[in-house]
């Protein structure tokens, strides 16, 4: 069996920087590796509905948005298939089955979903369809025979229900379904980029994203004001790094090429931690060098950004024929699902046959 991968996004906004290093870095590098047979990449918009339900035009606009994002950071639709998840109505079919196999006490206990109630205020007022996006999400990844999931952190116990759907639904129908490996980001840093305000995530609610597709003088000025350590005063004052997310960043996203380009008084990010620890160096200094790591990530994203923008109708012809392979495959797993299943009535000609002479030896 060959290695798959399945990943998204919702298309609630343009992608920022903690979606780069949680996940958009990682699937380049995976998709140019080679080691993969197939890699589907969906843009999440039904599940972005699931909480936006009185906002479709919001999610229309941001398909675009996010499709040129993908584009910009190099997934290449020569290697990824690039498709809308609404456009494949298989998923919710194979999402109705898989409702029978969960528990409603078995999704209340998804931390992500209470984590995710609780931010938009729902109360007691939850919409029964964001309550089991868990379940849709499990349809998503078991369509594509998916075996490799790369995504942020919080999408772990999506994952894992995932998971358990596929034990269940091959102990009760017989092995049908693959089962996913979630896949994190090696680093630390990465694994939940703060916001620049210091808070512990980037998110566009809170105001505190650098996005894919800001313009150079953006990004320097979010860099230059962003969050320190606030007893950090005087440049001869001991700084502190926890917390501090100009380095958190620079955990993310530099490297030694970059000291010897940028900053060749110090030869790695050990040596200018330990200088701020000590005292003596300035939060603006370190700022200008995490601005110019930041464009050197940024610069060639944008660039080809603006290529793609010239090309709006190539950008939509390329997710049609995304979405007509992705459908394909879903398809071939939705068949095998209710031939599993025993609701393949129509196909199974033996059946018929067996029936037809019992009752005819009958009459
Ligand atoms: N839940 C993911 C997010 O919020 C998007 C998503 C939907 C997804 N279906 C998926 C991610 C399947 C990985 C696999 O970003």
């Amino acid at each position: 069996m060959g290695k798959v991968i399945l990943t998204g996004d919702r298309p609630t906004g343009r992608l920022h920087l903690g979606h780069y290093v949680g996940s958009l870095r990682q699937r380049v590098e995976l998709q140019n590796s080679g080691e993969f047979d197939k890699i589907f990449i969906m843009i999440a918009d039904a599940q972005a509905l699931t909480d936006n339900a009185d906002n479709p035009e919001k999610i229309r606009r941001n398909i675009i948005e996010v499709a040129l994002d993908y584009l910009s950071c190099g997934l290449d639709p020569a290697k990824a298939t690039i498709f809308i998840q609404s456009q494949i109505p298989e998923l919710c079919e194979l999402a109705f089955y898989y409702m029978n196999l969960v528990t409603v006490a078995r999704l209340e206990r998804n931390p992500t979903v209470k984590a995710e109630i609780q931010l938009r205020n729902f109360g007691k007022s939850i919409p029964v369809g964001f309550y089991t996006y868990p379940i849709s999400q499990a349809s998503d990844i078991t369509a594509f025979r998916a075996t490799t999931v790369p995504v942020g952190e919080d999408q772990e116990p999506m994952i894992e229900q995932t998971r358990e759907i596929v034990h269940k639904f091959n102990s009760v129908y017989g092995e049908t379904l693959v089962e996913p490996e979630i896949l994190l980001p090696k680093n630390a840093a990465c694994l939940r980029l703060p916001g620049t305000d210091g808070k512990a995530k980037m998110s566009k609610s809170l105001g505190n994203c650098i996005y894919l597709s800001d313009t150079a003088e953006d990004v320097r000025k979010k860099v230059m004001s962003m969050y320190t350590d606030p007893d950090h005063i005087r440049i001869e004052d001991p700084g502190k790094i926890e917390g501090n997310c100009v380095f958190t960043y620079l955990d993310a996203f530099s490297c030694c090429d970059h000291f010897a380009e940028f900053l060749p008084d110090y030869s790695s990010l050990e040596e200018l931690k330990a200088h701020y620890r000590r005292g003596g160096l300035g939060d603006v200094k370190v700022k200008k060098f995490l601005n110019s790591v930041l464009q050197e990530v940024l610069e060639p994203i944008r660039a080809r950004r603006k290529e793609y923008e010239r090309d709006i109708e190539g950008v939509y012809e390329m997710l049609r024929r995304g979405c007509d392979v992705a459908r394909a495959e879903a398809a071939e797993t939705l068949a095998m699902v209710k031939r599993a299943m025993k609701i393949d009535y129509f196909d199974d000609t033996e059946m018929i046959r067996r029936q037809s002479e019992m009752y005819r030896n009958a009459q």
